[in-house]
């Protein structure tokens, strides 16, 4: 692959979409908003920047659009570098957190606005608007006036309107966040195959990470500002980079380690034997806590005791107690006796799918 710099100016394909090197924003002295960031997103990629609130996200993103101005470093969009370029020069359209409607435009109107100024004719301008409705479940809108709406249809219709252009980049912060549950779920699965679909590049914000996994191809996990991990969702779950990371995406079981050699690690839990990672705590999932007679299948196998079953239909959580510390293990439910509070049960650990994490 070339160097960016060494690729023709505007060419129509490059190998990454967006490219951002050493990007960083304060807005006050001593806080900075993004931090030092590098980052590569390729041409038809789905990429998430995942992170708790006040990391970074938007003010990258906004970067990204060219809304805000790095104080340093540099933003490369389609192969072309974006100092001095405003907005409506660069090839990415974006839905921001906000929703950001024509107020005195109605739905259609608003859906419609970007084939509009194209000066897309207007029975197929109607035709799109519709099917792009139809498609976000916004289509007993469209001659509502946008004050009339609620939180969640607007965030639908600035969905609609961003996406019926279909742009080869599109920028979205948090473009599901004020839709219930069930909804939500739908639009994750439809907005992945319009992309994959269209074959557009995505940058799509996120704090919840359960989202970021479905959707992404590639996430990237920031805090205060900077870019802790990047890579596929399995990856960054599996084998987080740092103590940060794991907590953010959920894992509530570190084992702290007090010794190791070749042959296993020392924990409070008891020896385990196997090939551990480096990491000064063991990461243990809770579905690859073996319990009871499935313990058996597992080279390393303690007792503890059951203080709190949570049945989920698909699977049980059990909270358990041993060593002094308290795990949680989820089971898959195929029939298997339940375990009861108080019992004494046996728990198995394996080395495979356990990871060890650093601060
Ligand atoms: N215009 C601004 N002026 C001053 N500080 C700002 C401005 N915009 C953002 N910040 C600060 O920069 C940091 C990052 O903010 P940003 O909006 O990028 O976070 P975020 O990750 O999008 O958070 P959220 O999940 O809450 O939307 C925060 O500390 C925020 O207070
Ligand atoms: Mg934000």
């Amino acid at each position: 692959m070339l160097p960016m710099a060494d690729r023709a100016v505007g060419s129509p394909r490059t190998e990454s979409a967006i490219r951002v090197d050493a990007a960083s924003k304060s807005f006050e002295k001593g806080v900075r908003a993004v931090d030092a960031v590098d980052l590569e997103v390729g041409a038809g990629e789905f990429f998430t920047l995942l992170g708790p609130s006040g990391c970074g996200k938007t003010t990258l993103l906004r970067l990204l659009a060219g809304l805000e101005q790095p104080d340093s470093g540099r933003i490369t969009i389609g192969g072309q570098v974006m100092d001095g370029v405003p907005p409506h020069r660069r090839s990415v359209n974006t839905v921001f957190q906000s929703y950001a409607l024509f107020p005195h435009r109605n739905v259609r109107r608003n859906i419609g606005f970007g084939l509009e100024m194209r000066g897309t004719d207007a029975g197929e301008i109607d035709a799109r608007t519709r099917r792009m409705a139809e498609l976000i479940g916004i289509d007993g809108l469209l001659d509502r006036e946008v004050a009339q709406l609620s939180g969640g249809q607007r965030q639908r219709v600035a969905l609609a309107r961003a996406l019926i252009n279909e742009p080869d980049v599109l920028l979205l912060d948090e473009p599901l966040s004020a839709l219930d549950a069930d909804l939500r779920g739908r639009l994750q699965l439809e907005l992945k195959r319009l992309q994959r679909r269209l074959g557009m590049t995505f940058v799509f914000v996120t704090h919840d990470q359960q989202e970021a996994m479905v959707m992404s191809d590639r996430m990237a996990v920031l805090d205060a500002g900077r870019i802790v991990q990047v890579g596929p969702p399995d990856a960054i779950y599996e084998a987080p980079a740092a103590l940060f990371v794991a907590r953010f995406m959920g894992h509530q079981n570190f084992v702290p380690i007090h010794g190791r050699d070749a042959a296993g690690v020392d924990t409070p839990l008891g020896r385990l034997e196997g090939a551990f990672g480096t990491g000064d705590h063991l990461l243990l999932r809770p579905e690859t806590i073996r319990l009871g007679d499935e313990a058996q299948t597992v080279p390393n196998r303690f007792e503890a005791t059951v203080e709190e079953r949570l049945y989920r239909g698909e699977t049980t959580e059990y909270r358990l107690a041993c060593g002094g510390l308290r795990l949680l293990a989820s089971r898959a439910n195929r029939g298997q006796p339940e375990h009861q509070v108080g019992e004494t049960i046996r728990v198995g650990v394996s080395p495979r799918g356990t990871a060890t994490v650093s601060d």
